[in-house]
């Protein structure tokens, strides 16, 4: 083995978004492009020397390849150790709770989350720090900065490592240890959740279901729910990870996970059902019939943690982000504890975690989490809701109509807007925010505008500012809508409108929920002038 050293070309305009690089996986598979990146982090981290690093992904198309790479590239660069999910397998919450327990200095991750996997499709690159949670907004920028001056990276030669094999072996100096990628992370969900009461219910007939989509939470999943939980046999569906996820969207969302959707909708569809996405940090909660919103989970479970043992002396307080709808506001107000408006991105929970001043967090885009890990949960949702359905013995259904009666409703939805024309989408926010002061007191619609403004955020933690989040119109009724650009994407530009209108309660909560937001869409449609801009009548997606 020798150590080899070769020229990087610096990157251009390749800046790491909302949850670190994401590209097309022929893109990362160029000759230098991976190295060049993970050179740059070694070298925005102050170098490998010494340190330890968690490695692993969920699976998808050049994973292992990758894996390798990083290993050699951590060798090279000084690391005593690195801990690899066998078969570089690791949930993005599993790998944050090893670096955490372990005390690692960070790690790497490899995923495009939720975006589909394959040589044509795509893949990702995330570096998460000591505290178990993706990279700050400086760090983010500091990697940034060293990609486009960085000259050369340092590798070894040397075979590809067996990572199939549990337990440790070298590469060169530094120690390869290879684990279980459950183990630990069952262990953590044995502390929080009360798994006998869960046991009990499942015990007496409570049928549920949870898809996998063929990404890396099936190992989890089988191991907690079937195996520990006695979930019946086939109650993880498409639970073995493969590098295309079955040619799917590993997204947990109604319109991926549609076959999931049909069953619990289905007269002898199962009580519960879940999903979870690439990496296993999103969910999606459905009960019999009914389909809960992220946002309304978020306040749901905010409302109900405490019947987890875990979370039995409550809450220290809890945050969203701006686009999630402001159910989980409402459950703070009455538990009277903080509630923390964040910019879109889990990165941005993670001072108040480590600061202790939240317990609970989520997003609209499916992701829920607490201060156990630095990273949104999947499958810790999944069993918080049944710790807590085992807790109540009731049904998804009657906890939703409940917390609606107790709290009122927000109707919620997010429109999105698919690979559109990067300069029409950039012109059209351009020009929005430019015309934002005139806002207030104008009509859109049937609607009155009230407010409007570029939402920026002060971290209250360590006093940074992050400006240009998104445009948030509220308007006189209550309603708001929100509009944004994705920092995700892999093809030209997403834009993202996010619709809610409040019903207090007494008001009617069985609405379809887009008949509910119809006047808010048209408004935000005439204030962003979206249709004219971009060429575009109607969303792509909507959730
Ligand atoms: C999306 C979601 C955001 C989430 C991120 C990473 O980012 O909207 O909530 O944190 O994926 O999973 P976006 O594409 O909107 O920038
Ligand atoms: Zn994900």
């Amino acid at each position: 083995m020798s150590f080899v050293t070769h020229n990087c070309t610096p990157f251009s305009g390749q800046k790491p978004g909302t949850s670190g690089l994401r590209k097309k996986t022929r893109v990362f598979m160029e000759p230098g492009y991976l190295e060049c990146f993970v050179q740059s982090i070694f070298n925005a981290i102050g170098g490998g020397q010494g340190k330890v690093f968690v490695i692993g992904g969920d699976g998808r198309f050049f994973n292992a390849e990758a894996i390798q790479t990083i290993l050699r590239m951590a060798a090279a660069n000084g690391a005593a150790r690195a801990i690899v999910g066998q078969n570089g397998l690791l949930s993005t919450p599993a790998a944050s709770n090893l670096i955490r327990k372990r005390g690692a200095d960070g790690g790497f991750i490899l995923s495009a989350s939720h975006n589909p996997g394959g040589v044509d499709a795509d893949f990702g690159l995330k570096f998460n720090g000591g505290n178990g949670g993706p990279a700050s907004e400086s760090l983010t920028e500091a990697f940034y900065q060293h990609s486009q001056r960085i000259a050369e990276y340092i590798t070894l030669e040397s075979d590809p490592l067996d990572l199939g094999q549990i337990g440790v072996t070298k590469l060169e100096d530094m120690q390869v240890e290879i684990v279980d990628p459950v183990t630990d992370y069952a262990e953590l969900m044995r502390e929080i959740f009360d798994f006998d009461q869960i046991k009990a219910l499942i015990s007496e007939g409570f049928t549920l279901r949870f898809d996998a989509m063929h990404a890396v939470t099936g190992p989890y999943a089988t191991a907690i729910l079937e195996d520990e939980l006695g979930a019946p046999k086939g109650s993880v569906l498409n639970a073995i990870p493969s590098v295309d996820f079955g040619k799917g969207h590993p997204d947990p969302n109604p319109i991926w996970a549609k076959p999931l959707v049909d069953l619990v909708m289905s007269p002898d569809g199962p009580d519960f059902a879940a999903a979870s996405d690439g990496d296993g940090d999103r969910n999606m909660i459905l009960g019999k019939g009914i389909y809960v919103t992220p946002s309304d989970s978020l306040a749901v479970l905010a409302a109900n943690a405490h019947l987890a043992p875990g979370y039995s002396a409550g809450l220290a307080g809890v945050a969203r982000s701006m686009p999630t709808s402001a159910a989980v506001d409402r459950v703070a107000s009455d538990l009277g504890i903080d509630c923390f408006e964040t910019p879109t991105g889990w990165k941005f929970f993670g001072n108040l975690l480590d600061a202790g001043r939240i317990t609970l967090c989520g997003e609209e885009s499916a992701g829920t989490g607490s201060d156990h890990v630095r990273e949104k949960d999947g499958l810790w949702a999944v069993l918080l809701w049944l710790n807590i359905l085992a807790k109540r013995r009731t049904s998804v259904r009657e906890i939703m109509r409940d917390h609606w009666q107790t709290y009122g409703r927000n109707y919620y939805s997010r429109h999105d807007y698919e690979a559109v024309d990067s300069r029409k989408a950039d012109q059209m926010m351009t020009d929005l925010t430019a015309r934002l002061p005139k806002l207030p007191g104008s009509a859109a619609g049937n609607l009155i505008v009230a407010a409007a403004d570029q939402f920026s955020y002060k971290d209250p933690v360590d006093g940074s500012v992050s400006k240009n989040q998104g445009v948030c119109v509220i308007f006189e009724n209550g309603s708001r809508g929100v509009i944004r650009l994705s920092g995700t994407g892999t093809d030209n530009a997403t834009i993202r409108v996010y619709l809610e209108q409040f019903t207090p309660q007494g008001g009617q909560m069985d609405l379809d929920t887009q008949t509910a937001l119809r006047e808010v869409a048209d408004a935000m449609a005439e204030i962003s002038r979206l249709p004219e801009t971009c060429g575009r009548i109607s969303p792509d997606i909507m959730t």
